[in-house]
């Protein structure tokens, strides 16, 4: 086992968190599961710029690539309510960069909570270009034309900030954790955490292959792709992120849950809509209704069917509160 990456010091990056974020003991959830384990969680909510998040380690690394680059613009992609958008815009804010969001209307609502609070609200007040695109348009390719247009001024970055580079962010939280769990003197059996664009599990597992442990520390709950392509994509992802690491990841190494997935991505559950309720009530915290919700309501499950008796978890939250405001009727 190993405390260090020594290679993610070779990648440029920019300062965007304040240190490493909290972990925290839910000793009042702990009482509705009957004691059945150790429950913490950590704060990536907690990222102090533009309403916090896990997007912002991703940009950390991001950031630092389009710096080096000579770049003074970002592009990404999302849906409507993309946090990914939203901490893309608060961080070139940040450091003097134009954001411009392609956001397409891929979740099927159409009420103006979810078109124009929460996420989008924010986007507009960083000062971020929006272009609003259908559900079917070919958001990167509409991006790729933008950076075209800008002659080389902006880095265009994928989907929920999940390229190679941007993973290297959680491949540095995976050493964050293990310098915790050091610490505190208490190691995790499980590390848990939504799914979306792949990222953050494969960062994390990628980070924690190279520091020596098995990336089945790691359990994600896919929020978006069906099972199968969960698998294979977040798979790709870490042997992408693990190659600039120089560790290997193999299929043993990706678990993934698909059991909270629900009609689909950004559709709410009730067993999402308990677990918000249940976190709000016994801690005072917020999980979001599109990723955190849906995963947190997945380990809840795991744990009231005895999954995880006597073990010692650790559950990342994710941040998208902002979310919660556009799914104001939902939540209602
Ligand atoms: C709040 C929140 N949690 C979790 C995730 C999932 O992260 P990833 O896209 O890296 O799988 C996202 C991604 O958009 C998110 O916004």
């Amino acid at each position: 086992m190993y405390l260090q990456m020594p290679k993610l010091n070779d990648f440029e990056r920019v300062s965007l968190l304040e240190g490493p974020t909290p972990i925290q003991r839910l000793t009042r959830l702990e009482q509705c599961v009957d004691g059945r384990c150790a429950l913490f969680v950590k704060r990536d909510d907690l990222t102090g710029l533009g309403g916090g998040g896990n997007k912002l380690r991703k940009l950390e690394f991001l950031l630092g690539q389009a710096r080096a680059e000579g770049k003074d613009t970002l592009i990404t992609v999302g849906a409507r309510q993309s946090n990914h958008a939203r901490l893309t815009a608060a961080s070139a804010a940040a450091v003097g960069f134009h954001a411009e969001l392609v956001l397409t209307r891929t979740v099927a609502k159409s009420d103006d909570d979810y078109l124009y609070n929460g996420n989008p609200l924010l986007d507009n007040l960083f000062g971020a270009t929006i272009h609003d695109l259908p559900g079917d348009a070919d958001a990167l390719a509409f991006a790729e034309q933008r950076a075209r247009e800008l002659a080389g001024r902006a880095l265009v970055i994928p989907a929920g900030g999940s390229s190679a580079i941007g993973m290297l962010g959680y491949a540095s939280c995976a050493e964050e954790i293990v310098h915790q769990e050091v610490a505190m003197g208490r190691y995790f059996d499980k590390v848990v955490v939504a799914n979306g664009s792949h990222g953050t599990q494969a960062g994390l597992v990628a980070g924690f292959k190279a520091l020596g442990h098995s990336g089945s520390k790691v359990q994600g709950y896919t929020v978006l792709s069906p099972l199968a392509e969960a698998c294979s994509n977040t798979l790709a992802k870490a042997q992408q992120v693990a190659a600039l690491l120089g560790s290997d990841v193999t299929a043993s190494d990706i678990l993934i849950d698909d059991s909270e997935l629900g009609p689909g991505y950004g559709i709410e559950t009730a067993s999402m809509k308990a677990a918000l309720s249940l976190m709000a009530r016994r801690q005072g915290l917020l999980l979001d209704p599109v990723y955190s919700g849906k995963a947190f309501a997945g380990l809840l499950a795991a744990i009231n069917a005895g999954k995880y008796d006597g073990q010692t978890l650790l559950f990342v939250m994710t941040g998208g509160t902002p979310g919660l405001f556009a799914y104001r009727q939902a939540l209602a």
